[in-house]
């Protein structure tokens, strides 16, 4: 019974099934809590959407959530929301909210040579991503990577598709080994961090904000109790989803329950 009063609820938010990479990391510090996964696919690529229209979808789907279940901390996974997106939320709740955004800066730390950042074509033209590059990358070269195919690929991937090698290949051929670290800039390429390494080349270090994003939420959490008993994971998305037999198969594998219909009310 205690163990139940106990158990944070912890809100995950993407458009697709990218947040699932933060979920994983999420998950492996905190494995005994309750999570509701929440993903927009109607409105999905965020990477090819107007900033008001992800604004006010993001802030109404997330609210919408909140209403119906207690949340303890909101984590909006995905960088392309996130970079433009949680000001506005914050302003509209009480509950912590965790955003992801490139990991620019240990990146730029790490790199000896030059930095590539691999993300959505929205994420990769944002101001505040201009501002981190700006503000920490001022001795290694920021080279710029925006792909909505590679997030289709890894959407594919996770239901299971095989993926074809040479297209990761083409879309990161601008590199032509130049760079020594790859920031993975959108919470859908560590699902592709296999092919992206194989295109990249051993050399080539990948980084992504997953495990800072655990450690942050497991902080803000506080103090967790020890727990016995395994949470409920469930799983929302905004529209039916896309070979949902498939995706529903990959999303019990990590313990889900079945894909639940959630669609935005009212706006
Ligand atoms: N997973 C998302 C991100 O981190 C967005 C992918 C998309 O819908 O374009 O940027």
């Amino acid at each position: 019974m205690s163990n139940q009063i106990t158990k944070k609820n912890i809100l995950i938010f993407d458009s697709g099934v990218g947040g699932l990479s933060v979920f994983k990391e999420i998950y492996t510090r905190l494995p005994n809590e309750n999570y509701i996964y929440l993903f927009d696919n109607e409105a999905y690529p965020y990477g090819e959407l107007a900033q008001d229209v992800l604004i006010t979808r993001t802030c109404a789907l997330v609210k919408q959530m909140v209403l119906l279940t207690q949340i303890d901390i909101i984590v909006i996974a995905c960088n392309t929301a996130s970079t433009i997106v949680l000001p506005h939320l914050r302003q509209q709740t009480s509950i912590p909210v965790v955003g992801v955004v490139p990991a620019i800066k240990p990146a730029s730390i790490l790199s000896k040579t030059a930095v590539a950042l691999i993300a959505t074509p929205a994420t990769i033209t944002r101001q505040y991503t201009q501002d981190l590059i700006r503000d920490f990358s001022t001795d290694r070269e920021v080279k710029l990577i925006g792909s909505t195919r590679l997030v289709e690929l890894a959407e594919d991937k996770l239901r299971g598709r095989a993926i074809d090698q040479s297209e990761i290949g083409q879309i990161l051929s601008s590199l032509n080994n130049n760079i020594d670290v790859a920031v993975l800039g959108c919470t859908h390429f560590p699902l592709l961090r296999k092919e992206i390494g194989h295109a990249l080349g051993d050399k080539v270090e990948l980084i992504d904000s997953g495990e800072a994003i655990a450690r942050r939420v497991a902080s803000l959490l506080g103090e967790i109790e020890e727990e016995a008993e395994e949470g409920l994971l469930s799983i929302f998305c905004s529209a039916p989803p896309v070979e949902e037999a498939a995706l529903n198969n990959a999303v019990q594998l990590l313990g889900f329950t079945p894909i639940q219909l959630f669609p935005l009310q009212g706006v």
